[in-house]
């Protein structure tokens, strides 16, 4: 299965991607990575790995739309069958959405449909909520909605920061991430309306539901 990835950032997950496709663990190919600006370090690591990537300013178009049109262009020129959005910090329209009918996926650090939009992390610790995670969804036009694939959850503690809850979440999300790609390039996720199946997996677990396999 052909990937695009869409980053904006520090690239963790992306490089979570890259490695479990390295060790052979996820069959899949990177076929492009698309950064919304320039200087981030997800692009150095696409160089690192030698993987095709662009940078698509959404300043450099003169709307949104010019600027999803681009986008789903260099995605379907690089033949991606799956988008996944690795701290891409952006919302899609449905110009962009009807281009890849459940076929783009995010992962976001919380337990959706708690704490959706920016620093998820901080809006857990200052709520002060015990139990946090980190879900891999299906895209909507809604912000960090979307059927969940898969949640994963661990304990918030007293003397927990943003920081420190961030690092422990994101050991979760880089063995989340690439599992729900393998599970959808087996073929193996359903979906019903809200409700995703992923078939033959484990279901009841903690902190992984379903429990992951190979990651
Ligand atoms: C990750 O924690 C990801 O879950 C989050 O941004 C971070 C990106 O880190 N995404 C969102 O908040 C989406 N709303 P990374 O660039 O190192 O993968």
């Amino acid at each position: 299965m052909n990937l695009g990835v869409l980053v904006s950032g520090r690239g963790s997950n992306l490089q979570a991607i890259i490695d479990a496709i390295e060790q052979g663990k996820l069959k899949c190919r990177l076929s492009v990575v698309l950064a919304d600006r320039e200087g981030i370090q997800a692009i150095q690591r696409c160089q690192r790995h030698r993987i095709p990537y662009k940078v698509l300013n959404r300043r450099d178009f003169e709307s949104r739309q010019e600027f999803e049109e681009r986008m789903v262009r260099a995605l379907q020129e690089a033949g991606v069958e799956l988008v996944v959005l690795a701290g891409f910090m952006r919302v899609l329209s449905p110009l962009f959405l009807k281009a890849f009918p459940e076929r783009v996926i995010n992962i976001h650090p919380s337990l959706t449909p708690a704490f959706q939009g920016l620093n998820a992390q901080r809006q857990a610790v200052h709520y002060g909520v015990r139990i946090s995670g980190c879900t891999v969804h299906f895209v909507t036009e809604e912000l960090d909605d979307g059927p969940v694939i898969a949640q994963a959850c661990l304990p918030v503690l007293p003397e927990d920061t943003e920081e420190t809850l961030s690092e422990r979440l994101l050991t979760y999300e880089h063995r989340i991430l690439p599992q729900v790609i393998s599970w959808i390039s087996q073929g193996r996720v359903k979906t019903e309306g809200r409700k995703v199946l992923v078939e033959g997996a484990q279901y009841g677990t903690l902190p992984f539901n379903p429990n992951l396999e190979d990651f």
